[in-house]
């Protein structure tokens, strides 16, 4: 069963790929997440694991969904990670997490799909964004079928300095960078509530026919990538630049 985590889509559309080949289901963190629930799961199939990178690792929101999870048949666990550049060392991190949850680590894999950190950074332009999900597409499929022939990934290429940004950039920028203060909405909203109803973090509330942000937010560029009027900004860096969304098949 591929267990996916997505903001934006780029790691639903990963786990879809896989699952083309693989033939498996697809189970979506975010309702459990909102719901506040541990799943219980059962699979005769490796659990495959896909979500974006956050700040060279798994985000942290998924890693807690994976501890609290109860899964039951399989042993095996996978990890796909979709980024934007560069994972670091995110696979030692999931190959303790596969230990702390009693399943055996078949390996790591760093897909590169757009950028989606609207926040701090551009997202590609379409044409751009058209061939890296080319690009990602055979690299997806060839996964999915090591997956199928309960193979171990092949290890991943070292990184420069990977270990050191996973392991202690991270949680520094989870401490300087992950908040919701500066997201806020504009004129353009029309009330439809979308915002509310994605985030995985139960963390806005329509007040008004407006957003509010409650303080728990994931930054995981839902709310702001996803809003079909475009009425979301985070502080003066976002206005006018482009947003980026995987749309659903
Ligand atoms: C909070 C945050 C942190 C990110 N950190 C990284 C990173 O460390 N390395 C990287 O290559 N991409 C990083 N990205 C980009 C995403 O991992 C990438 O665009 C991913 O495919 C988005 O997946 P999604 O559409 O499933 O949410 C980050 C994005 C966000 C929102
Ligand atoms: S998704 Fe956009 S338009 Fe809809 S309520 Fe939220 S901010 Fe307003
Ligand atoms: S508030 Fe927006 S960025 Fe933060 S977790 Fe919710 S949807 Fe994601």
């Amino acid at each position: 069963m591929i267990l996916y985590f997505s903001g934006t889509g780029n790691s639903r559309f990963a786990a879809e790929v896989i699952a083309s080949v693989t033939g498996d289901d697809l189970h979506d963190m975010t309702p459990d997440l909102r719901a506040g629930k541990a799943p219980v799961l059962h699979s005769e199939n490796p659990w495959v694991v896909a979500a974006p990178t956050y700040a060279w690792r798994l985000p942290l929101v998924a890693e807690s969904w994976l501890r609290g999870a109860r899964l039951s048949g399989s042993r095996q666990v996978y990890f796909v990670l979709t980024c934007g550049g560069s994972t670091g060392g995110a696979w030692r991190k999931a190959k303790r997490l596969a230990e702390t949850c009693g399943l055996a680590y078949m390996g790591f894999l760093s897909v590169v799909m757009p950028e989606n950190y609207v926040a701090m950074f551009k997202v590609p332009e379409p044409d751009e964004a058209e061939e890296i999900i080319r690009e990602a597409v055979p690299v997806l499929e060839r996964a999915g079928r090591t997956i199928l022939e309960r193979k171990a990934f092949p290890p991943e290429a070292p990184q420069a300095g990977g270990a050191f940004l996973t392991a202690v950039v991270n949680p520094v920028f989870y401490g300087l960078f992950v908040k919701d203060k500066k997201f806020r909405v504009t004129d353009a909203c029309t009330g439809c509530g979308l915002c509310e109803k994605r985030c995985p973090m139960e963390n806005i509330r329509m007040k008004e026919g407006k957003p509010q942000w409650g303080g728990a937010c994931t930054h995981c560029m839902a709310c702001i990538c996803r809003c079909p009027a475009e009425a979301i900004e985070y502080g003066k860096r976002t206005k006018g630049r482009r947003r980026w969304e995987m749309k659903e098949k």
